[in-house]
Parts: C-alpha cells; sequence; structure tokens
C-alpha cells in the first residue's frame, strides 16, 4: 500500500476548500463566521450542519458527524482514505506522490541521531574549555569551587562567541534537518546561528544516560541568566530530574531535591551523592513518581527566598501525593541563599547536619505562618490561630501535638487553652459536617454535580475553542491558570493534553486541527469549532474559566474525602482529615 507523507496529505487538503468541496453536495448559506445547511448526512428540516471556513472543518450538531475536507469526501463518496485523498489530489489538479517506507521508522532514528548530535556538541563544549578561548569560563568555574573531576563527571563546557555549531556538526554528518531539529542551531535567513553562545554549558542526562538537553548559563550577571533547550521529540522537562543519572548509581537511603543545575553538582563534588534538580519548574507529578523508584525518602532544600519557599509548599503537596515521606531542608545561616553557597561556606558535615535535621510538614506550615502573621495585632493573630489549628488538627498523635502547641504558645505567648479551644472547634466542624452528609445528602450532591456537568463540560470546550486559535499568547495564558487536571472529561482532557504538548514542543503548523487523527477527536475538534465562542479579552475569560473549574474540582474532592471519611476503619484519617480542611478552606475563596 502506498504511504504518502504528512506534508504531501497536508498539501492536498490545502488545495481544497472545505466550503467549495462541500458546496458540491450542500447548500450552505453564511452564518457569521461560519456556513451552515442541512446535514447530507441525516435527515433533518432545520440546518444544522456547520462549516468552517476559518478552520476548514465541518459538524454537524444533529448527528454528530464532522472533520476536514478529507473525512468528508471519506464519508460522503463512502471512499478508504487513500482513495478519498486521490480524490481531492485529482480535484485540485495534483499529482499523489508516495514516498518509501522507511519514513515509518523516522522518529525512532532522528531520536537516536539527536542523542549523537548533543554528544557531539558536549563533547565539543567540554574541550573547549581547556583551549585558550575557553579560559574564562574555566576560571569562571574554578571560582564558583568547582574541580577538574566535577566538570568532567557533569560534562560541563563552554560555547565560544562564534557561531560554529553548524559547521562543526555538518563536518561529523549530520544533514541539516537533523542540526536544526537538534535547536543547537537556528536558521536566520539564510544563515545558521547557534542557540547557546557565550555560556557554560550544562548537559541533561536521562536516566539512561542519553543527553537530552542543554542548560547554558552566561557567565557574568546579565539576563537571561539561563537558556534552556526546548522541549522536543526527546525532551520533556516535566519528566526528567538533572543529576538522576549520577544520584542512581548510589544506593540511594533518600533524595535531596534542589532548585539549580549549581547547587546539584557542588553538592555532588562536597560528597553528597544523592541530590538532583527539578529543571527550572515546580516539581510535577511525573518527577515524584520517578524519584518515588529510587526512594521514598525525600526532602527538599529549595532556596531561602520566597520563591523557593512557595515551590516547596507545592512540592510537599506533589510528593506526599505521590507516596513519599516528605522533610524541608532549613538553611541556619542567613548570609547565604542555596546548598551551593551553604556548603561551600560551612562544608560537608554541617550540611549533613541540616539534612539530618530537616523538618516535617508541619513544623514548615507553621514556621510559614509565623512569617506570614504578625501576632502581634489581633486580627492577625487570629487568623494565625485559624490557619494554625487546621495544620494541628491533623495530628492524631496526641503527644506529638502537645509538642507542637507547647513550641507554638512559648514562641507566640498565646496559651494553649485557646490553641486547643481553636483545634477543638475545628474537629466539631468535622464532625457535624461529616454527620450532615447522610447517603441522601451524596445522593443529591451528585445530582446537582451531574447537573454542573454541561456547565463545565462547556467550559472545558471553551478551553479547546481557544486552544485551537493557534496563538502561543492564549495558549500561555491558559497554561499558566489551568493544569490538566482541572480538565475532569477525559475525552477533553485527552484533547487538551495534544494542544497543549503541541505548543510546548513550538513546532507550528499552520493548520494546526491537523495534529488530530482519531475519529472521536475531530468529532470533539469539529463541534468545538464550530461554537461561536467569544476570544476577546482573553485573559478575563482564562480567570472565569479558571474559577469554574478550580471550584468544581475542590467540590468534588470535598465530596470525595467525606466519603471517605465515613467509612469506618478509615486508614489514613489524618492525612484525609488535613486535606480537606485545606479544601474548605480553599473553597471559601469562592
Ligand atoms: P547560580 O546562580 O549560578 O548559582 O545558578 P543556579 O543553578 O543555582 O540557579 P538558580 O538557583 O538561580 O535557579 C535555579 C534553576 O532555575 C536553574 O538551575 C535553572 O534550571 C533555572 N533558571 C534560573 N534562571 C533561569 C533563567 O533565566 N531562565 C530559565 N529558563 N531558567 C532559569
Ligand atoms: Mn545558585
Amino acid at each position: 500500500m502506498a504511504i504518502y507523507s504528512e506534508e504531501m496529505i497536508q498539501e492536498v487538503i490545502n488545495s481544497n476548500d472545505i466550503v467549495d468541496v462541500v458546496s458540491e453536495y450542500v447548500q450552505l448559506k453564511r452564518a457569521g463566521r461560519n456556513y451552515t445547511g442541512l446535514c447530507p448526512f441525516h435527515r433533518e428540516k432545520t440546518p444544522s450542519f456547520v462549516v468552517s471556513p476559518d478552520k476548514q472543518i465541518y459538524h454537524c450538531f444533529g448527528c454528530g458527524k464532522g472533520g476536514n475536507v478529507l473525512s468528508f469526501v471519506m464519508d460522503i463518496e463512502n471512499l478508504e482514505f487513500v482513495d478519498a485523498l486521490q480524490h481531492l489530489a485529482n480535484r485540485a489538479g495534483m499529482e499523489l506522490k508516495a514516498v518509501d517506507t522507511g519514513y515509518i521508522d523516522r522518529n525512532k532514528d532522528l531520536r537516536e541521531r539527536l542523542y549523537s548530535i548533543n554528544l557531539e556538541a558536549a563533547n565539543y563544549w567540554y574541550t573547549n574549555l581547556y583551549k585558550p578561548t575557553g579560559k574564562v569560563a574555566l576560571d569562571y568555574l574554578y571560582n564558583r569551587k568547582l574541580d577538574d573531576n566535577t566538570i568532567k563527571k557533569f560534562g560541563l563546557g563552554y560555547c565560544n562567541n562564534a557561531t560554529e555549531m553548524y559547521n562543526y556538526l555538518k563536518s561529523k554528518g549530520f544533514t541539516e534537518e537533523e542540526i536544526l531539529k537538534s535547536s543547537l542551531v537556528e536558521k536566520k535567513d539564510t544563515r545558521y546561528v547557534d542557540k547557546f553562545r557565550d555560556r557554560l554549558m550544562f548537559p541533561i542526562i536521562d536516566v539512561r544516560g542519553r543527553i537530552i538537553a542543554f542548560g547554558g548559563r552566561v557567565l557574568n550577571d546579565s539576563k537571561p541568566k539561563y537558556i534552556n533547550s526546548p522541549e522536543s521529540i526527546i525532551y520533556s522537562k516535566a519528566r526528567n530530574l538533572f543529576g538522576l543519572n549520577i544520584a542512581k548509581k548510589e544506593k540511594l537511603d533518600r533524595i535531596l531535591i534542589v532548585e539549580g543545575y549549581m547547587d546539584t553538582i557542588s553538592l555532588h563534588q562536597r560528597k553528597i551523592p544523592y541530590v538532583v534538580a527539578s529543571l527550572g519548574t515546580a516539581l510535577t507529578e511525573e518527577q515524584a513518581k520517578l524519584l518515588r523508584k529510587y526512594s521514598s525518602n525525600v526532602v527538599i532544600g529549595y532556596d531561602a527566598d520566597g520563591a523557593g519557599q512557595a515551590a516547596t509548599l507545592r512540592g510537599l503537596d506533589i510528593l506526599t501525593k505521590a507516596g513519599c515521606e516528605v522533610k524541608v531542608l532549613q538553611l541556619d545561616k542567613d548570609d547565604v541563599k542555596d546548598p551551593d553557597e551553604y556548603i561551600i561556606k560551612y562544608g560537608s558535615g554541617r550540611f549533613e547536619n541540616l539534612v539530618e535535621n530537616a523538618i516535617t510538614l508541619v513544623e514548615f506550615k507553621l514556621q510559614l505562618l509565623l512569617k506570614k502573621y504578625d501576632i502581634n495585632k489581633i486580627d492577625e493573630k487570629i487568623k494565625f490561630l485559624n490557619e494554625m489549628a487546621v495544620v494541628l488538627a491533623s495530628i492524631t498523635n496526641e503527644i506529638e501535638r502537645d509538642v507542637y502547641v507547647d513550641n507554638i504558645s512559648k514562641t507566640t505567648g498565646i496559651g494553649k487553652d485557646p490553641i486547643y479551644a481553636e483545634i477543638n472547634k475545628l474537629k466539631l466542624k468535622f464532625t457535624t459536617d461529616l454527620k450532615n452528609v447522610t447517603d441522601n445528602r451524596v445522593l443529591l450532591n451528585q445530582k446537582t454535580i451531574k447537573k454542573d456537568e454541561t456547565v463545565i463540560e462547556k467550559t472545558e470546550k471553551y478551553i479547546i475553542y481557544l486552544l485551537l486559535e493557534n496563538n502561543s499568547d492564549i495558549y500561555n495564558q491558559i497554561k499558566e491558570k489551568i493544569s490538566l487536571d482541572y480538565i475532569q472529561t477525559e475525552k477533553f482532557r485527552n484533547i487538551i493534553k495534544k494542544l497543549f504538548d503541541y505548543y510546548e514542543t513550538n513546532n507550528k503548523v499552520k493548520d494546526i486541527v491537523t495534529i488530530f487523527s482519531e475519529e472521536e477527536d475531530i468529532n470533539i475538534i469539529s463541534s468545538t469549532i464550530c461554537l461561536d465562542y467569544n476570544t476577546k479579552g482573553v485573559e478575563k475569560i482564562v480567570n472565569d474559566i479558571y474559577k469554574t473549574l478550580k471550584k468544581n474540582k475542590l467540590e468534588k474532592q470535598k465530596y470525595e474525602i467525606l466519603n471517605k471519611l465515613k467509612e469506618e476503619n478509615t486508614e489514613n484519617k489524618q492525612e484525609l482529615e488535613l486535606e480537606l480542611s485545606k479544601i474548605l478552606i480553599d473553597l471559601n475563596k469562592f
């Protein structure tokens, strides 16, 4: 059977305007941005068949059929894919050229080629360090107190300011296409320009030892401090951890997770081998699961600044959910801001001590609350007490709780009695909440949830609609607020995931719809496109969508937990209660 390249197929589709093609079978009338007509696939008296000229897609709201010009021809002429393709090629006066079947493995081969390119580049940059022109970079590393062994172990390197990578890789036998796909080189008009220039290079290596990307650091204080390889068919930053390829060589009793490349490398050199870094993003669920394979004992050692602390809270959550025991590293000195500076200044022994004395989640939260509220002010003191009680109420071991209460009482001057009163008030509220959830109530609520489902589906479709605009600005706004786990309808979530991936890989196609090939997906896409949603004022729209979905998610979680708590012999009662209290606090904000 003949195989046609994506490009070929795309060209055929592009050469046949969907409105023209459909018009050969259906009488269409303009309606706003779209055209409507009587559906040719089922009997109807009022038109529910919509064609979108912008997106080159059709959908029937009556019978649910939909797709692009190719699927239209397949359906209406009852043709197989290849025959429909031929039909449309003929219609546009084009010649269909098949490709040889070697093409099927192209992606796999391409991956291997990209690993090879990265390896060549890493070696090249490594040797640069020891050439006269690389002296500035080598000196920089020495200044940061890294030694030759470490430099070699992590494969650090230096890329010159000259643009030379293209020719170098060409001389190693790579094609232009491969080199551009590696993202180490960009094509500007007719010139090939290195992506990384005058930077220290940090290879990012996966657990199988393949170089999947690079981070490049400036040698001074200019911005951006780091630039990194984009996501690609070999690199997903959410699924990898810097340094894990080295850490995993040891038997790991615990893992310390830090923010920076430099922290990781510096700690490794100073005999702390169990360190990894999350690649410049908040820790993801995938990373947590990956860690968990090596050790479930995790210490978070993020920077002492506000951003670091916020990331710690999120990290605690994600790691606990993944089933890890999590503690938080506390730098006990104010004159250093991260683990790298600490260990250089105070040595490995003291650093090991810090790791040993890492604090629990409860302690960490209490510390944050103490920083957040000025307890000399009455109103803030009350808020502090409220939020603190939530944390304390989750501790079921009374001796342990008493230790904390005692401690807080001493630090804040608030008596132990009021603290206990607050905890008990909260526990009472839990119990009444729990009692109220009789089977009936839960049922009732499931009904309202059901009713809400149409609203939720519409909201989720709105996201798809916006993403189909093929506009990175819109995507960035969405990504900032909405994560995949907010999407409750699985089939929509899959589509949104594909669209997210599409934007992340940064390989723009003219017609975004073509990234979908499953019939079910295409039906959803076409029905979405043919809606007439507003796309002006995206920020507000996205915010509204976020609120709707977030609130819905919280409500659902609340009922799930309440239901679990109702069962007798619930094992992890205290965790569930803690989670519930967090949810109730969050829900209060809506
Ligand atoms: P030093 O400042 O040299 O100590 O580097 P560091 O590795 O300790 O970095 P830092 O703590 O400032 O940041 C933590 C991590 O965030 C880095 O290792 C990078 O992965 C990432 N990062 C920091 N700055 C930037 C930036 O400007 N752009 C991007 N894309 N990532 C950054
Ligand atoms: Mn640092």
